[in-house]
């Protein structure tokens, strides 16, 4: 089989995140907060993650069913040991156009100056480092293990010296905690060819404590940016992405490529279901078709139940066949706990 699977409502399969871990150094209390996972909270045991040869042969397979970009990620993927071994698998694999995948990574920075290098030489095409402030105090209190934010940005140095392109830093905005930032991150990252994103802080997982009147819309994000740094939209790159994108407006009140962009994801006032063609595969083989699933589909039972790839293939398509799947649409006309939240999988189980 080949070619592109469609769901129930017509969206195609192209971006596959796969979490390599569930552990992180980090406790981001939007993500990980301390009083849920302390030294008692159970990770998964190693002989319950996929291999790296099992993930690759996954990988493989969806790239068959029309995937075109795949996305590490974690917890922290860095902390997975050896992981630019599983890039340089991944970095093999080819579309079903012979392309190679865009092969990309999602990471807190921590580990990157030591990496950098490694991965770009493993083939991996680019990578998102999330960064919060660049205010050392409130960085320290925001990933709350105190540290220091010159290390992340000594990883993006990193990550720019070593050659990978199309560096992107995530910004998870908090009302009232580090919306200050936006306009001073904006500033340090504008003219750097590096695309910062304001992400709307979401209520995945059921352990964050999320209320609504933390969220900080995108409209008055660039609002406040325009305020300072006038911006121009800017058409989307591909369907389905998460992004609206806005470039930096030169003297002439056009864009100027040099000034580069910034990105907004609204997930909550903006739902981006619409084309949404992601799916999520977990590091013990649980594919997840929407980041607020309650249920994944157990795929490495098939693989060590000895499936060929034929039979995967087939179970690929009629899972991804009948999704429905489109949370952030629906929350707003959802009842304001319907349970459902308890059961929800963690941010940093499936990557965000
Ligand atoms: P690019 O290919 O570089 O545009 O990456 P991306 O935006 O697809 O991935 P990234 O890991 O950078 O995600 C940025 C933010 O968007 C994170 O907070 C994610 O949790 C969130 N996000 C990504 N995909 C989805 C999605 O399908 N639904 C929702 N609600 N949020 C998403
Ligand atoms: N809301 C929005 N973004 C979040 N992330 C983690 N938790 C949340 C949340 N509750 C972000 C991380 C990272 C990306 C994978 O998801 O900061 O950039
Ligand atoms: Fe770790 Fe990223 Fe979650 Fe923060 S948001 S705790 S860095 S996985
Ligand atoms: Fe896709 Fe679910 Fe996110 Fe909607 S909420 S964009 S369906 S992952």
């Amino acid at each position: 089989a080949s070619g592109t699977l469609l769901d129930t409502r017509g969206r195609p399969l192209r971006d596959l995140r796969i979490s390599v871990t569930d552990r992180c150094n980090f406790r981001c209390s939007y993500c990980m907060p301390k009083e849920v996972f302390d030294k008692h909270y159970r990770y998964l045991p190693h002989g319950d993650l996929l291999s790296f040869e099992e993930i690759t042969r996954l990988a493989r397979l969806f790239l068959a069913h029309g995937v075109r970009k795949i996305r590490l990620t974690g917890g922290e993927p860095l902390l997975r040991k050896d992981l630019e071994r599983l890039v340089a698998q991944l970095s093999a694999l080819r579309t079903v156009e012979g392309r190679a995948p865009d092969l990309t990574l999602t990471t807190n920075g921590s580990l990157l100056a030591r990496k950098a290098r490694a991965l770009k030489d493993a083939g991996l095409s680019r990578v998102t480092v999330s960064l919060d402030s660049l205010q050392d105090e409130v960085f320290r209190r925001m990933n709350d293990m105190d540290f220091p934010v010159g290390e992340v940005l000594a990883g993006i140095e990193a990550a720019r010296a070593a050659g990978l392109a199309h560096i992107k830093v995530n910004m998870v905005v908090k009302r009232g905690t580090n919306d200050h930032e936006i306009l001073p991150m904006a500033r340090h990252f504008r003219g750097t060819g590096i695309t910062l994103r304001f992400i709307e802080y979401m209520d995945v997982g059921a352990t964050n404590g999320w209320r609504m009147d933390e969220v900080l819309p995108s409209a008055q994000v660039i609002e406040r940016l325009q305020a300072e740094l006038p911006l121009v939209p800017l058409a989307a790159t591909s369907p389905g992405e998460t992004a609206r994108r806005w470039g930096y407006a030169g003297p002439d009140g056009r864009h100027d490529p040099a000034l580069g962009e910034v990105g907004v994801i609204s997930s909550v006032t903006q739902a981006f279901c619409g084309d949404c063609n992601r799916a999520r595969l977990s590091m013990e083989g649980r594919l997840y078709l929407c980041l607020f699933a309650t249920q994944g589909w157990d795929l490495r039972s098939l693989l060590r139940g000895g499936a060929g790839d034929a039979q995967v293939e087939a179970a690929l398509a009629g899972i991804w066949g009948q999704r429905s799947d489109r949370y952030s649409e629906l929350r707003a006309s959802l009842p304001a706990d319907t349970g459902g939240a308890a059961r929800r999988i963690e941010m940093s189980y499936i990557g965000g």
